[in-house]
């Protein structure tokens, strides 16, 4: 547990598609705490990387590259600043996306993040953090791990609905093949694959609203609080 009293920190990992970033928000802004999204620190190095012309696919050049990286935790403005340059926008791109998988599989390049995003959840106060790894390694002494999973036919229909109203097109079987590809590739990687944490609360958030699965992690939140007290 972790120490303090009024110190919660709760960990959302699970595959992109689960509605986890809404979720997670959604949750921190309930309980006042702060929301630390790892993805975007991920996404603001390999921005740093292309900015820097080096190539994804050469490791220790990647590892080279000088990150200073800054992210916001308020759950109703989230902000990310390369330098001081706010890159919010610029780092949900498709340049940064289809980079980012690259970048994020660097060693050393997660043992940098991973120190960082430990120095900023264990400040004092409630923290939801949202990420891949982080109840199995980034956090693992989280008072409270959450893993959000659903069908890879569900988010491939939500991610296919979403690039509908964007007007990127309809194409639910190319955008089921690619969920399957990448969700192979997370889960097999030699670096902190994707997986649920021995003692985290698997949530199938499938047949169920995003305010209904804030409701419900509110109470296991709730829960843990008064465990933790
Ligand atoms: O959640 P997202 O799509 O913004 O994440 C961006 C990328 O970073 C994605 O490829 C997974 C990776 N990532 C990771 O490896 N570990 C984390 N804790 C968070 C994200």
């Amino acid at each position: 547990m972790s120490a303090g009293s009024d110190t919660l920190v709760i960990a959302i990992d699970g595959p992109a598609g689960t509605g986890k970033s809404t979720v997670s928000r959604g949750l921190a802004n309930e309980l006042g705490a702060r929301y630390l999204d790892t993805g975007a620190m991920y996404r603001l190095v390999t921005l740093a990387v292309l900015r820097a012309g080096v190539d994804v696919g050469d490791p220790a050049a990647v590892a080279a590259v000088a990150t200073p990286i800054t992210v916001g935790d308020d759950p109703d403005d989230v902000r990310a600043y390369l330098a001081d340059e706010d890159v919010s926008a610029e780092i949900r791109g498709d340049a940064v996306t289809k980079a980012v998988s690259a970048v994020s599989a660097v060693p050393e390049v997660r043992e940098r993040l991973v120190e960082l995003q430990r120095q900023l959840a264990n400040r004092p106060g409630a923290v939801v953090v949202e990420g891949r790894d982080i109840g199995t390694v980034v956090l693992p002494d989280a008072d409270l791990k959450i893993f959000l999973t659903a069908s890879a036919e569900i988010r491939a229909q939500r991610r296919n609905d979403q690039n509908i109203s964007g007007g990127l097109g309809d194409d639910y079987e190319g955008v089921l093949a690619d969920v399957r590809r990448r969700d192979h590739l997370d889960s097999n990687r030699a670096t902190s694959p994707l997986r649920a944490a021995e003692d985290a609360v698997v949530v199938d958030t499938g047949e169920m609203t995003q305010a209904e699965v804030i409701a419900h992690l509110r109470g296991l939140a709730q829960r843990c609080k008064e465990a933790v007290r």
